[in-house]
C-alpha cells in the first residue's frame, strides 16, 4: 500500500547525517511532502551528492546542503550561526546521525565519540536552534534512539561518562542511545508550553551502512551478514520519523517526550524513564560544553 501523502509545503526542516542510510530516506520523504530540507553531514562531497539525488527524485528546488560535522563544536557553532542566518523558521529538527564505534576515539574537544556525536552533539546544535524552533511553534524535534538504549541498564557511568578507564564498544553506544531518550524527556519538560513537542524513536533494525565502514568491524559485518537476511531497508527505518515530522496524530502532537516505533509509543527502559537521570544528563552536558567552549 501506498504510503499517505504528507503536506509539509512552507516548512523548514533539518535532518542531520542526512547522506546516508535512515537520514537520507527520512530528507527525501519530507522534501517530496513539500518541505524545504537541509541535509546536514559531515562529508561535503557525500552531502553534495545526496543533496542531487533527493532534488532529482522529487524535483524540489528546496533541497539545501548543510556542513555539519557534530565532532566539533566549532563545526556546529558554525552551522547553527549559518543556517540562523539563511533561514527564518524551523519547523522539525530530525537529529539524526550516528556512528557505532569498535574502539575508543575522541572529538575535536576530547569527548568519546559516541557520547560526543550520538549525544553531546545534537545537545548543543538542539540549543543553539532552540530560540529559532520556540519562535517557529508549532515544531518538533526527533531524536533518532535506539532500542539499545536498554543496554545500559545502570544508566550512565556517572564517574567514568568519556569511558577512559572501561570501554565495551555495544555498552557505550547502548549508553549514548540511553542519553538520546534522557535527553528527549527532559527537552520535552523545559520546552512544555511553547509549542515545541519533543519525541524519540526507535527505527527498527535497519540495513542502512551502520556500522559497516570498519568503524566497528565485528559489528558492522554482523550487521551486514543479518542485513541480507532478516533487516528491513532504510525507506521502512525512516518511515516512523518521518510520521512524527509530518503528522496531525494527537497521540503525536497532543504529547511530547514520547519514545516511538512502528508507529505507535512504546515504554523506555526503566533507566530511561528515572527524571533524575536525565535532569543529572542535562545538567553534566551543559557543564561538559560550557568547560570545552
Ligand atoms: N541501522 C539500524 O539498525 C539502527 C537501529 C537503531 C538506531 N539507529 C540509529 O539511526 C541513526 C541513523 O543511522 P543509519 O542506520 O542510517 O546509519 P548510517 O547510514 O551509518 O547513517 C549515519 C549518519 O550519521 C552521520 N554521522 C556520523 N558521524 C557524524 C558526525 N561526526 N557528524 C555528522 N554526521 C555524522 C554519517 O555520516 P558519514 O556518511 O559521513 O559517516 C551518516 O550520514 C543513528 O542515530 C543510529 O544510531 C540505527
Amino acid at each position: 500500500m501506498a504510503a499517505p501523502r504528507i503536506d509539509l509545503a512552507g516548512q523548514v526542516v533539518i535532518v542531520t547525517g542526512a547522506n546516508s542510510g535512515i537520514g537520507f530516506e527520512t530528507a527525501l520523504a519530507l522534501a517530496e511532502g513539500g518541505a524545504t530540507v537541509v541535509m546536514a553531514g559531515r562529508s561535503e562531497a557525500k552531502v553534495a551528492r545526496a543533496v542531487e539525488e533527493v532534488a532529482e527524485r522529487t524535483g524540489s528546488t528546496r533541497v539545501v546542503a548543510g556542513a555539519l560535522d557534530l565532532a566539533s563544536f566549532a563545526s556546529i557553532r558554525s552551522f547553527a550561526a549559518w543556517f540562523l542566518d539563511e533561514f527564518d523558521r524551523l519547523d522539525v529538527l530530525v537529529n539524526n546521525a550516528g556512528l557505532v564505534l569498535d574502539e575508543r576515539r575522541e572529538t575535536e574537544e576530547g569527548f568519546e565519540q559516541m557520547f560526543g556525536v550520538n549525544h553531546l552533539g545534537h545537545f548543543l546544535l538542539t540549543d543553539l536552534l532552540r530560540e529559532r524552533l520556540v519562535a517557529s511553534a508549532p515544531a518538533r524535534v526527533i531524536n533518532v534512539a535506539s532500542v539499545a538504549h536498554r543496554a545500559a541498564r545502570r544508566g550512565m557511568t556517572r564517574d567514568d561518562l568519556q569511558h577512559e578507564r572501561r570501554f565495551r564498544s555495544f555498552a557505550v553506544y547502548g549508553e549514548s542511545k540511553l542519553a538520546n531518550v534522557l535527553f528527549t524527556r527532559e527537552l520535552a519538560r523545559r520546552l512544555d508550553g511553547t509549542g515545541v513537542i519533543v519525541h524519540c524513536v526507535h527505527p527498527g533494525s535497519i540495513n542502512s551502512g551502520f556500522g559497516a565502514d570498519g568503524d566497528a568491524a565485528v559489528l558492522g559485518s554482523l550487521i551486514a551478514l543479518l542485513g541480507r537476511v532478516v533487516l528491513r531497508s532504510p525507506r521502512f527505518g525512516a518511515r516512523t520519523q518521518v510520521w512524527l515530522a509530518s503528522t496531525d496524530d494527537p497521540a503525536v502532537v497532543g504529547t511530547t517526550g514520547g519514545y516511538f516505533s512502528w508507529k505507535r509509543r512504546w515504554r523506555p527502559s526503566r533507566a530511561a524513564r528515572r527524571p533524575d537521570e536525565a535532569r543529572w544528563l542535562w545538567e553534566q552536558s551543559e557543564r561538559l560544553i560550557a568547560a570545552a567552549s
